[in-house]
């Protein structure tokens, strides 16, 4: 299993603390917030990981985690060059997963839960991981039948099916680079990660596990300020980095 944390884009809704520094750079309690994602990925045994960042600010990625030595991981960095969407990374990607499982991770995305068993007992199409939220409108929505199994995905629906909402992490088998070949820009003009979820789901392969801790997209000042409570009360003792 390989690793990807996608931490490119622009962070305009973080003006102006994102003016001059990336939003995965800022402090989320006591550490960068990129080190949450990473601790998330290194604490599921995942040691091979690709970190995609935005070409303003790259050195910094570099300077902050280096080869990936000190974690007991190996780091490969490449360059998103337009926030042209979140499905974009498994292109970038595309040589780095070569032919192996992957689990992408947004930046931003901070977990209580330790997602160590699903990702390990992983075997192939997708998976995805989803969470009550209030908001529904915000994210992306998983619709499912009394049994989990998935019956539709929808990116930001105006009439949302569910609460569920479809956190920032999701598991793909190697074929994932072949099913973004298929995928067409949005009208956002964005390669949307809801429509590789529908490729694996069309296929009968796309799977949930529903999330028990908190989640928290840290991508707005008020989600940010909920993970800095976050961070200082439940996750410090249970960070390996
Ligand atoms: O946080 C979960 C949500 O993340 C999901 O429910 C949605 O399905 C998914 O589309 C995404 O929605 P957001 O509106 O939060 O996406 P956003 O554009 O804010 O980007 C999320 C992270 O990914 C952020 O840290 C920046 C990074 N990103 C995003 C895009 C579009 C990139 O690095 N490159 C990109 O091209």
């Amino acid at each position: 299993m390989k690793g990807i944390i996608l931490a490119g884009g622009s962070a305009t809704r973080l003006r102006p603390c994102t003016k001059v520094t990336n939003k995965h750079l800022l402090p989320v309690y006591n550490k960068p917030m990129i080190y949450y994602p990473l601790n998330t990925l290194l604490k599921a045994g995942i040691k091979d990981i690709l970190i995609i960042t935005a070409p303003q600010g790259a050195g910094q990625y570099l300077n902050l985690l280096g080869s990936g030595r000190e974690f007991g991981a190996r780091f490969t960095y490449e360059i998103q060059d337009h926030p042209n969407g979140i499905a974009e990374a498994f292109i970038i990607g595309e040589n780095f997963i070569d032919d192996d499982s992957v689990t992408l991770i947004l930046g931003d995305n901070i977990y209580e839960d330790d997602l160590s068993g699903a990702i390990s007992s992983f075997v192939r199409g997708g998976r995805v991981f989803a969470k009550i939220v209030s908001d529904p409108e915000r994210f992306g929505i998983v619709e499912m039948d009394a049994q989990g199994k998935v019956l539709s995905i929808e990116e930001k629906p105006e009439h949302p099916k569910s609460n569920y909402c479809v956190t920032g992490c999701y598991i793909y088998d190697r074929y994932v680079t072949e099913a973004v070949k298929h995928l067409r820009p949005s009208g956002r003009g964005e390669l949307e990660i809801v429509d590789v979820h529908n490729w694996y789901l069309e296929r009968g392969e796309l799977d949930v596990c529903v999330i028990q801790g908190e989640w928290i997209d840290a991508g707005t000042f008020d989600s940010l300020y909920r993970a800095q409570i976050l961070a200082k009360e439940k996750l410090q003792h249970r960070m390996i980095i």
